[in-house]
């Protein structure tokens, strides 16, 4: 088993990588929680295939269980889902000391946090990824979040899980598509600040388990200097930025690992048009994007995707903080007006 410390300011845990550890759920939860009461939340798709082993790992380990299943998809990470898991914590009599359990992608992970961390203004939570995407990115740092019609996570909170247990044997029944939108995030981090990670990827040289572990650390030492994504953790919305007005536009009929490789291909374009980063490295970057099946292009103009971008959170104070690749490796953060950001959406298209 592999295992990597997250030493955020508001809490330190671990994340456990490898085979076959969903039989340790429920030790993990008795470590790490005060849990009586243990509450596995997870979609229609994944329920089927490890809730039964989910649930009699925690029974073993002497916990009381229930199980909420959810419809799959971005359209659970919403206010009625949302208030339908609080109502099945509240009518079960769920205390402060009680634990849910995420099993599943981002959806799950996402909405799950955000329950967990306004349920009783907080109870213990376990985040048990069973996509790439959620193993590399969204079970680890605590942003948790549901979206609003008017746009995607517009409602959260930062929320430190208790415990990370990445079951790699999970991926096994990700269907292809997931697994290819998981890569989408796994480049982020290599463009960003691994060379050598990159180079692993072309030459798809390295296992699932090393490629999790290497993206955790990446991320475990981002969220320990900026939790608060005030600073340093802005890097890890390089390609979100747009990626994230092409996935509202499409009304979610892109992946949202899908968006972020398009999101990452335009920012790539438009930091080459404005002489800040070498025409080879943009060709690098897409030609690796492809080669994991992603896409790289959009249909929509810019006028359709600036209204949905002006919406982003990481818009403040007239400012959009775009992430700027300068080389393979190599980002920085580049405040911009709005109308500044126009002219860069419309570089990245073409
Ligand atoms: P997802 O949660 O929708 O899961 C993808 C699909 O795969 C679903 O249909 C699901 O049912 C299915 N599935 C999951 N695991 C499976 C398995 N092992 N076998 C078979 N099917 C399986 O998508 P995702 O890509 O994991 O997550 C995307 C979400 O994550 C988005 O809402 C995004 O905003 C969010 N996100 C959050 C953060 C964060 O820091 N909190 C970071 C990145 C992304
Ligand atoms: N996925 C971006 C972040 O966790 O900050």
């Amino acid at each position: 088993m592999r295992s990597v410390t997250v030493n955020a300011p508001s809490g330190h845990y671990a994340v456990r990588i490898g085979q076959g550890l969903l039989q340790t759920l429920g030790a993990g939860v008795r470590e790490r929680t005060k849990a009586r009461k243990c509450a596995v939340i997870a979609g229609e798709n994944v329920f089927p295939l490890y809730g039964a082993a989910a649930l009699e790992s925690l029974q073993g380990a002497g916990l009381e269980t229930c199980s909420l299943v959810l419809p799959a998809g971005e359209g659970t990470k919403c206010l009625r889902h949302y208030g339908e898991l609080l109502e099945f914590l509240a009518e079960r009599r769920f205390t402060r000391t009680d634990c849910l359990v995420a099993l599943g992608g981002g959806v799950t992970g996402d909405l799950a946090g955000f329950a967990a961390a306004t349920y009783q203004r907080g109870i213990a939570f376990v985040q048990v990824p069973t996509t790439l995407l959620a193993a590399v990115d969204s079970s680890v740092g605590g942003k948790t979040a549901i979206d609003l019609p008017q746009g995607k996570n517009q409602v959260g909170a930062f929320y430190q899980p208790a415990l990370v247990l990445c079951d790699t044997d999970t991926l096994q029944t990700l269907p292809a598509r997931e697994l290819a939108a998981g890569y989408a995030e796994v480049i982020k981090y290599a463009v960003l600040g691994d060379p050598a990670l990159f180079k692993a990827l072309g030459d798809k040289s390295i296992e699932p388990a090393e490629v999790i572990e290497t993206c955790v650390r990446h991320k475990a030492a981002i969220v320990a200097e900026d939790e608060r994504d005030t600073g340093a953790r802005r890097l890890l919305n390089l390609g979100h930025t747009f990626g994230h007005a092409v996935e509202s536009r499409s009304a979610y009929t892109l992946l949202h690992g899908e968006a972020v490789s398009v999101g990452t291909a335009m920012i790539c374009r438009a930091a080459c048009k404005k002489g800040l980063l070498a025409p080879a490295d943009r060709d690098a970057v897409i030609a690796l994007l492809r080669a994991y099946d992603l896409p790289t292009e959009t249909k929509y103009s810019a006028a359709e995707l600036y209204d949905t971008l002006l919406l982003d959170k990481k818009f403040s104070g007239g400012r959009l903080h775009l992430i700027v690749p300068r080389a393979v490796g190599r980002c920085e953060i580049l405040p911009v007006t709005a109308e500044e950001a126009y002219t860069w959406l419309e570089a990245g298209l073409r």
